[in-house]
């Protein structure tokens, strides 16, 4: 007997025919970084080709990518230090910029899917995802200020909140927020494995959140742990979690892979700022074709099991036509 696995990769058509793996540009959740003002297009030096926009340009860049195809955008708030606290007031502030952009999106692009980061580092002089007392990140604090957030979300008519903290409970506490206020179709898209991770030092030059003091390791998973992983992400989907996460992506495919084998709700995967950058300065370099790498990196994401995509690169590949 002659095995001939040749045969299924002769050409494009046959390797087409019998490819295990699809990617679609309806996979990919854009994240946007929005600032105060107006006309705002800045580039963030560390993530080439990538800016924080104020609301009106945001919205204009939203509607072109949802012609293109983009299903759903991911809000991300800069805010200016003279509003940073040490309750994260502005996070509650009903004017803000990120109820404030929902409500824009969702009149302007009523049929795309707007999801908002439920974090308090934005907003916090220290940097953290949570309320610092002497030194310490209060947990059970911190979640009470995050689901006021999402009721605040909600109310501005946000499709999904999107918890990025790694707080004990903060999925039950949302979820019951958003029910006690009569949210029920509003969704929650869970990080439920987020490893502390220098990969995302980009995004904190973007938002310039990076923390004050100390580290994120008291609440961002370690990563060295695996079963960890899948023990905090059943927890959440108890909770009441509809989409989970796995963040960040590209180190952490194992992960993707267990959880995939773990769960029956989506899973969402975060290409993050630093594997963003790694690509970047790679082909900046002429040490690695962009295009090529990433498509490669984000067939990678779905072949593990992610079902949809937080990434970087959709501007890029929907300009490019790479799909
Ligand atoms: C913070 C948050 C971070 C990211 C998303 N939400 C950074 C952090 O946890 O310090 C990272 C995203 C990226 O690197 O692309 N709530």
């Amino acid at each position: 007997m002659v095995n001939r696995y040749r045969t299924l990769r002769k050409n494009p058509a046959i390797r087409e025919m019998v490819a295990e793996t699809q990617l679609s540009i309806a996979d990919f959740i854009v994240p946007f970084f929005i600032c105060e003002g107006n006309n705002i297009k800045v580039e963030i030096p560390s993530m080439p080709d990538y800016y924080r926009f104020s609301l009106d340009l945001a919205v204009q860049e939203a509607a072109r990518l949802y012609e293109a195809g983009i299903k759903s955008i991911l809000l991300f708030a800069k805010v200016p230090d003279e509003k940073k606290d040490e309750p994260c007031s502005e996070a509650l502030n009903f004017e803000g910029l990120l109820p404030k952009s929902i409500r824009a999106f969702k009149k302007e692009i009523p049929e795309l899917i707007v999801m908002s980061d439920i974090a308090l580092d934005p907003y916090s002089p220290f940097g953290h995802d949570g309320i610092v007392q002497k030194g310490k990140i209060l947990n059970d604090q911190t979640v009470e200020v995050l689901a006021k957030m999402s009721v605040v979300h909600a109310q501005a008519g946000v499709d999904l909140v999107a918890p990025s903290d790694m707080m004990d409970n903060r999925v039950k506490h949302i979820r019951t927020a958003l029910e006690s206020q009569g949210f029920s179709d509003t969704g929650i898209m869970s990080y439920s494995a987020k490893y502390a991770s220098c990969f995302y030092g980009p995004f904190r030059d973007a938002l310039d959140s990076a923390p004050g003091f100390g580290d994120k390791k008291t609440y961002q998973m370690d990563y060295r742990n695996r079963q960890e992983a899948i023990r905090e992400t059943l927890r959440d989907i108890e909770e009441g979690a509809d989409i989970v996460m796995v963040k960040p992506g590209l180190p952490y495919l194992d992960i993707i892979r267990e959880v995939r084998d773990a769960v029956h709700v989506p899973i969402a995967a975060y290409q993050v700022s630093g594997e963003y950058a790694m690509i970047k300065a790679a082909a900046a370099n002429g040490w690695l074709e962009e295009d090529k790498a990433i498509l490669e990196s984000l067939y990678a994401f779905k072949r593990a099991g992610a079902d949809l995509i937080a990434t970087y690169f959709a501007q890029k590949i929907i300009e490019n036509q790479l799909l």
